[in-house]
């Protein structure tokens, strides 16, 4: 039998009898600067269903690369992410330990359950309420590495407490405990500080997540903690669930800041890029999609999802109870979507990019991460006006066998 690799989920052979495809090491590769991960490359080109064995965890998992499957995949209970906390499946993550209340790992409806009591918190017209005070702490902090002039680091300076102190301002954490929820956020996603550091940090941010939960019972504010609190309050969820969904909220920031990291870096090494951005601040919108579309925000695959029933894609017969993880960077360059994938197009219209993922499980934060990026980038070009790496751009340290993508550093002066 001969591998079938039909581009179709309309018009598949029938998969009986058709012989899976091998399955494909996954290491974690140190990859420098934004290149595309080669793995993948070729999965993608071996695709358009493949299968993968990843670092940690058990065994195998199907991979779809190709939009249209993601998309479908994404959007189709039949696969379960609940199911996969039963087992061990084959992941980037050495460590695996869901909590209770935990979004990324709820089917329907208990999914709906979860997010609703965070309805209101993460919406556009929320998100355009906190956008001055969001401008304000920019603001602050660009000021602060003005001051002390160039050169900087605009990691350390700016990508890395914004989204901090943002992400604070949305759930309500008050201002005299901050400074000890940002240091516990900070050791909890540190490369350097060690896993007994950084599971003592959990333990102290859960601990203080459960306080603050309980002590909000009876507040009307609009902070995610009162509304939490309220939820718990009134029996929607239990108060462990509310911890499990405030964790991950709490320590999401990160992405905005490797992803930030990325972006400015593009900026700062692709003259023409920048030039246009100058030029025609009334067009960033469209670019910054594009940049989200093109960048390789993670290492490898997300989460998994597991079949609940035999499902065919791509002649293909994925049986109950098989993993199956989707490729959204993959997605973002699948030309049957995108012409020229490859190529920064700064007006690519239509983008539909998945850089936010798909389905039940679209990222939370999408709103507010948008939002971060649209002033970071503004605020930084606008005021800085002539902002260039102070280092080659050769010499800039990624970061490495992290989920995570991005710069540690990046030098600047201006
Ligand atoms: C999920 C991307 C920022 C909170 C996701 C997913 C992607 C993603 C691809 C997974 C979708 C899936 O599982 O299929 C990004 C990017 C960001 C960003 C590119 C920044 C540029 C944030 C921020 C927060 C956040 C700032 C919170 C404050 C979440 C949560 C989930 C999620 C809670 C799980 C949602 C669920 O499973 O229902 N994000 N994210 N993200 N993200 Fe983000």
């Amino acid at each position: 039998t001969t591998i079938e690799t039909s581009t179709s989920t309309g018009q598949e052979p029938p998969s009986t009898g058709q012989e899976p495809p091998p399955v494909r090491e996954w290491p974690v590769i140190d990859l420098e600067g934004t290149e595309f991960d080669p793995v993948l490359a070729g999965l993608v080109r071996e695709g358009p269903l493949t299968r993968i064995r990843l670092p940690f965890g058990e065994g195998w998992a199907w991979l779809a690369t190709r939009y249209e499957h993601v998309k479908l995949i994404t959007n189709d209970p039949r696969f379960s992410r609940a199911e996969v906390v039963r087992g061990q499946v084959t992941r980037l993550a050495p460590n695996f330990a869901p909590r209770p209340g935990s979004l990324a790992w709820a089917d329907q409806p208990d999914h709906n359950r979860l997010r609703k009591p965070l309805a209101g918190a993460f919406t556009v017209g929320a998100m355009k309420r906190l956008r001055p005070r969001a401008q304000e702490i920019l603001d602050e902090l660009v000021d602060g590495m003005v001051r002390e002039g160039p050169p900087a680091d605009l990691v350390e300076r700016v990508l890395e407490p914004f989204p901090l102190y943002v992400v604070s301002e949305v759930m309500g954490v008050p201002e005299t405990d901050r400074e000890q929820v940002h240091a516990w956020t900070r050791q909890i996603i540190s490369l350097t500080g060690g896993a007994e550091a950084a599971d003592r940090a959990k333990n102290g941010l859960y601990g203080w997540i459960t306080a603050i939960v309980r002590a909000r019972a009876r507040s009307a504010g609009e902070d995610v903690y009162s509304m939490l609190a309220g939820a718990v309050a009134r029996g929607e969820i239990g108060e462990e669930e509310a911890v499990g969904l405030a964790g991950p909220l709490q320590i999401g920031g990160e992405a905005v800041t490797h992803n930030c990291g990325q972006m400015l870096y593009l900026l700062l090494t692709r003259p023409e890029l920048m030039e246009r951005m100058r030029a025609r601040p009334e067009e960033r919108g469209p670019v910054l999609d594009e940049l989200l579309r093109w960048i390789p925000h993670r290492s490898t695959v997300g989460l998994a999802r597991i079949a609940l029933e035999d499902v065919e894609i791509a002649g293909h017969r994925i049986a109950a109870g098989e993993p199956v993880y989707v490729s959204y960077l993959a997605a973002n360059r699948d030309p049957a979507l995108f012409e020229d994938p490859d190529r920064i197009v700064p007006d690519r219209d239509p983008n539909p990019h998945l850089a936010f993922g798909n389905g039940h499980h679209y990222c939370t934060g999408a709103v507010l991460a948008r939002l971060q990026l649209e002033l970071l980038v503004d605020t930084l070009l606008d005021r800085l006006p002539g902002l260039r790496l102070a280092v080659p751009p050769e010499e800039v340290r990624w970061r490495q066998q992290t989920m995570i993508r991005g710069p540690r550093t990046l030098p600047v002066t201006w």
